[in-house]
């Protein structure tokens, strides 16, 4: 029999949908250097939120589906978000479609298409990635990299400026044997908390496969924790050397990870003290679903043409 500890530290992290993005160890990146990234502005009933995304097309941004709110607004061509540059282009989200298969609980099929509202223009600060082919398969060892506008340290405020890091792709096992890093993450220090203050704070907090961890006096909000590990090899990818500290945790959600041969993550969720590896959405596996997707969006649009 496990302690209940035990299973408290071998869960996973999810992001909370107040926050998300930390780059840990990166630094700022070249600006506009990375002109498919998208930083999305999202609006709920009450809370406003943030996550990256990429551009895979003129008018389609690809991005994690714990992403969704009621509205979402992207940000083409910026490098300090908080600043009024001349490259951004703001457009809202027309559509916003999640995996049939996301299961927020779980967060598997973490992974969502963006239709926006109208076209990029396309400028040297703006302009999309095409999507890998689907033989350009991830290698375990591959150095890819991830970049956000999230926090740099734990506690600290979000960046203003997009920032990158460096990671290295990892065994499956590695995500799927907590074992390995479970002395690491036995050095957090977290409270248990009654399910229901977890219940006021995340409408989708379920108590039969989640834990409530963290103290509200020391933090501004609660934390929850997968009870159960499910890292599914087929659709997800295990990034970031344990020995390293270098990660996107809390994110950067929705952000690429991107290597040679091409975008082959989505920043999904990661362990609770940031260290990692991190589980990352598996884009290959959902090249058929998006390819679809996109071509079935545009058929709708009677307009289509118009903009093209
Ligand atoms: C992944 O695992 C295989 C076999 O277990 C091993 O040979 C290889 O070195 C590992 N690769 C990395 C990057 O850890
Ligand atoms: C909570 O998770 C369990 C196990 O997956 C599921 O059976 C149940 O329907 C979920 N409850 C809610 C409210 O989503
Ligand atoms: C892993 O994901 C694949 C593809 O969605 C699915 O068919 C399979 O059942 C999943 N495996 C587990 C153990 O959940």
């Amino acid at each position: 029999m496990q302690p209940p500890l035990l299973m408290l530290l071998l869960g996973f992290f999810l992001l909370p949908s107040a926050e998300a993005g930390e780059i840990i160890g990166g630094h700022e990146a070249k600006p506009h250097s990375r002109p498919y990234m998208a930083f999305l502005s999202i609006q709920d009933e009450e809370e406003k939120s943030r996550c990256g995304g990429v551009l895979v097309g003129k008018n389609f941004v690809l991005t994690a589906a714990h992403c969704i709110g009621r509205s979402i607004t992207v940000t083409l061509g910026a490098h300090n978000i908080k600043k009024w540059e001349k490259t951004q282009q703001k457009i809202s989200v027309k559509r916003a479609i999640p995996h049939p298969d996301y299961d927020d609980s779980t967060l598997s099929n973490d992974i969502m298409l963006l239709q926006l509202e109208r076209n990029i223009k396309q400028t040297d600060a703006v302009k999309p990635l095409p999507l890998p082919r689907s033989k350009d398969l991830p290698r375990p060892g591959q150095k890819c990299t991830v970049a956000g506008w999230g926090r740099v340290t734990r506690d600290g405020p979000c960046s203003d400026t997009l920032r990158e890091v460096e990671l290295t792709l990892q065994n499956d096992s590695k995500c799927e044997n907590l074992f390995e890093y479970s002395d690491t993450l036995q050095e957090v220090e977290l409270t248990l908390q009654k399910d229901m203050k977890c219940n006021d704070a995340f409408k989708n907090y379920n108590r039969t496969i989640q834990l409530c961890v963290g103290d509200s006096k020391k933090k501004s909000s609660f934390e929850v924790i997968l009870n159960i590990c499910f890292y599914n090899r087929t659709i997800q990818l295990c990034v970031g050397d344990p020995k390293e500290k270098k990660s996107s945790f809390k994110g950067d959600s929705g952000g690429p990870l991107l290597c040679r041969n091409g975008i082959q993550g989505i920043v999904s969720y990661g362990p609770t003290d940031g260290t990692p590896p991190e589980v990352y959405t598996k884009v290959t596996s959902f090249l058929p679903w998006i390819k679809e997707t996109m071509k079935s969006l545009q058929l709708q649009d009677p307009d289509h043409l118009l903009w093209s």
